[in-house]
């Protein structure tokens, strides 16, 4: 693990030369540790070519997205959601929905993630929480009997809605939780819940990406395994 650490680090150090990585637990998962960037990281005036590579390249995995920290939160809290299922973290980042995934009882957790430094990083979090976690860098290659997929914080980008629809054509409830979005115009979604989060390392983010907002396709009642008998 330590390896992989090192690793991580200088995949940090190639955006943000000055940058650290800090060991911690989010306050709303205080039972999963993740190296995360420093809290107290260089913000600027960066020196051109940095700002260049911070843009070109950003390392999104070095943060916990605050929509992340919100579906942690609440697969912890609702465990019945993921018990015994098969479970896929698209976007998975630093990876703490995928590690509270199966923290909270899945059988099996894929991590999907189209950028390899996070991969990295889902992986060396998953060995700091001494937990498995499956790797794969493309949707196309998940297993296709998933009974649940997660996504937090990926519709930042307006052209990754693409990829809601081709994660819909796998089998599977899908969970997306964002604070960038209101709505999904979709009306197999349905908006169940709302929370407040922010990024860790605070981002000093706008009050309106507060507002984490949790959608699912089908019925919430049988997400939550409340449906009347
Ligand atoms: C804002 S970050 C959220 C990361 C993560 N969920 C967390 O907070 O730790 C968005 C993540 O989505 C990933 N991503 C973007 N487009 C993707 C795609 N088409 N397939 C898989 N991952 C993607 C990015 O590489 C990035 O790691």
């Amino acid at each position: 693990m330590q390896a992989n650490l090192n690793k991580l680090r200088e995949a940090l150090r190639l955006t943000l030369p000055s940058a650290e990585l800090e060991i911690s637990s989010p306050d709303e998962v205080p039972n999963i540790q993740l190296a995360l960037i420093n809290s107290n990281f260089p913000t600027g005036p960066l020196p051109e070519q940095v700002m260049r590579d911070v843009i070109a390249k950003p390392a999104y995995w070095a943060f916990c997205w605050g929509s992340d920290l919100a579906l942690a939160q609440w697969l912890t809290d609702h465990p019945t959601v993921v018990k015994n299922k098969r479970v896929a973290d698209i976007g998975s980042g630093s990876g703490v929905v995928a590690i509270a995934a199966k923290q909270a009882g899945a059988t099996q957790v894929w991590g999907c993630d189209n950028d390899e430094q996070a991969l990295l990083a889902t992986q060396t979090n998953a060995e700091l929480n001494h937990v498995d976690i499956k790797l794969c860098a493309d949707i196309n290659d998940l297993p296709k009997d998933l009974d649940l997929i997660l996504m937090a914080d990926v519709l930042y980008d307006r052209s990754n809605f693409a990829l809601v629809k081709k994660i819909k054509a796998l089998n599977g409830t899908l969970l997306i939780a964002d604070s960038r979005i209101a709505n999904i115009e979709d009306p197999d979604f349905t908006l169940f819940h709302q929370a407040e989060a922010l990024t860790l390392p605070n981002l000093g983010e706008f009050d309106e990406f507060k507002t984490v907002r949790f959608f699912v396709t089908g019925r919430p009642q049988t997400l939550l395994g409340t449906d009347a008998a």
